[in-house]
């Protein structure tokens, strides 16, 4: 309102001063965006900022025979530390069994093969699969198990059993000290 009247009618217009609260809360909260960026790198504005974004991990913590769950561009990550006894177990496996066929050492990198670094989303339908977390079901191939249908996957996160039709996806990454990987 207000185009009719003086200049003093426009700011003392209550409308118009609804309407200067409400930017002066939209401004303070991109204040809190930007400030909250660098803290957590998955909050992103965008999603092209999203599809661009890295995360960097500490695996010192894991220990072998453990796996946990983080976040890469909002989804769910996996890594898993591999005992030795389970290296063994994933190699011994043909291929020639697996409906999705991959050794250990292609969905690993060279040299560490102990860590499994995969996306926690079932390629059946997407659900969360169960065993990264503590006393959660690895189902009865030790690795992943997905409570929605009943899709297993071994330690090597390879679907064994159940409708899903692939492995569990490895994203891009590198390892940028002997325990750090920066994943994207
Ligand atoms: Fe995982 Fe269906 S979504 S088994």
């Amino acid at each position: 309102g207000g185009a009719t009247g003086s200049h003093d009618d426009v700011i003392e217009n209550p409308r118009r001063r609804d309407y200067l609260s409400i930017g002066a809360v939209a401004f303070a909260g991109v204040g809190v965006g930007v400030v909250a960026l660098p803290l957590i790198n998955q909050m992103s504005p965008s999603a092209d900022v999203l599809a661009l974004s890295t995360t960097e991990l500490d695996l010192s913590a894991i220990e072998p025979g453990q796996a946990i769950k983080a976040s890469f561009r909002k989804q769910p990550l996996f890594v898993r530390n591999l005992t030795p006894q389970e290296i063994e177990a994933a190699n011994k496996v043909p291929l020639s069994d697996l409906r999705d066929p991959q050794s250990l050492a292609e969905r690993t990198k060279e040299g560490k093969a102990n860590w499994l670094v995969t996306l926690g989303v079932c390629t059946h339908l997407g659900c969360v699969p169960l065993g990264a977390g503590e006393g959660e079901n690895k189902g009865p191939f030790g690795g992943y198990f997905c409570p929605c249908h009943g899709s297993a996957y071994d330690t090597a996160g390879r679907i064994r059993q159940g409708p899903a039709p692939l492995n569990l996806a490895v994203p891009d990454y590198s390892f940028t000290s002997d325990t750090t990987i920066l994943v994207g």
